[in-house]
């Protein structure tokens, strides 16, 4: 059993001192749920690459209710959660006075060249998700500097006054709540004028599918959440979203 319970805003939360994954205890619960530990030991990102959960970061995972029928209709689509929780995080850290925040497509929040935060979504049944994300606050970011793709940066470096973990699973919890209400009605057109500031200026990267390594600058998103890169002469190419194994920068 989880070791404190209780109402964060509109959803209930169980923080657990120490889990494997917030992800998996997630499925337990269920929809509008907080899972949440202060250490996580087996926490996953994409890929199943492993992520850090030491002490003193936001180790917590978010269950929405997924309407099936909607889903027929590509606007409302539970691959595009990632997204929404890159726009709800991407609200609370301007709400927090942080600027240089951008996503990196389809899920890492950057500060600069640096990974703030992370997010996983896992479906567990039809009618439900799951979205893990992780962020940086008091953890020990240089400690993990090696051992990570890309170099970590920290809230509370970041804020001279940062909130106590909680205040910022709050905070992300009632952006959550706004930004997933906003997209269960409207699809991700909802969340137009957010994502067309959410990937900064545009920039060079290589895209990896199964059959072929394109290379181009990434522009945005399509309608349905796919890259658009721009490629030599002016030409664009939209890569549909589910063959895309790798985006690097
Ligand atoms: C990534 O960068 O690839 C995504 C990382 C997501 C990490 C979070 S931490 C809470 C939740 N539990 C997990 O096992 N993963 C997510």
């Amino acid at each position: 059993p989880a070791e404190e319970e209780g109402p964060c805003g509109d959803w209930t939360y169980h923080e657990w001192a120490e889990a494997f994954s917030t992800n998996d205890l997630a499925r337990t619960l269920p929809p509008r749920h907080i899972a949440v530990c202060r250490v996580q030991t087996g926490g996953r990102g994409r890929f199943n690459r492993q992520w850090i959960g030491e002490k003193g970061g936001l180790w917590a995972s978010f269950t929405v209710p997924l309407d099936t029928p909607h889903e027929a209709s590509s606007e409302i689509c539970w691959g595009h959660l990632p997204l929404v929780a890159g726009v709800a995080l991407l609200d609370m850290l301007r709400d927090m006075g942080i600027r240089n925040t951008r996503l990196r497509w389809p899920n890492d929040l950057l500060v600069g060249r640096s990974k703030l935060a992370g997010i996983l979504v896992e479906r567990p049944s039809d009618h439900m998700a799951v979205i893990g994300i992780g962020v940086n606050v008091f953890n020990d970011v240089a400690g993990i500097a090696g051992m990570v793709q890309d170099p970590p940066a920290r809230l509370s470096d970041l804020l001279p006054d940062c909130p106590s973990v909680h205040g910022v699973m709050a905070a992300l919890a009632s952006h959550l709540d706004r930004v997933f209400t906003a997209f269960s009605r409207g699809g991700i057109s909802a969340l137009r004028d957010s994502l067309a500031l959410a990937w900064a200026e545009p920039r060079p990267v290589t895209v990896f599918t199964d059959d072929e390594t394109v290379q181009g600058i990434f522009t945005g998103i399509d309608d349905q959440g796919n890259p658009v890169l721009s490629l030599p002469a002016g030409r664009a190419r939209t890569i549909p979203a589910h063959l895309v194994n790798r985006l690097k920068e």
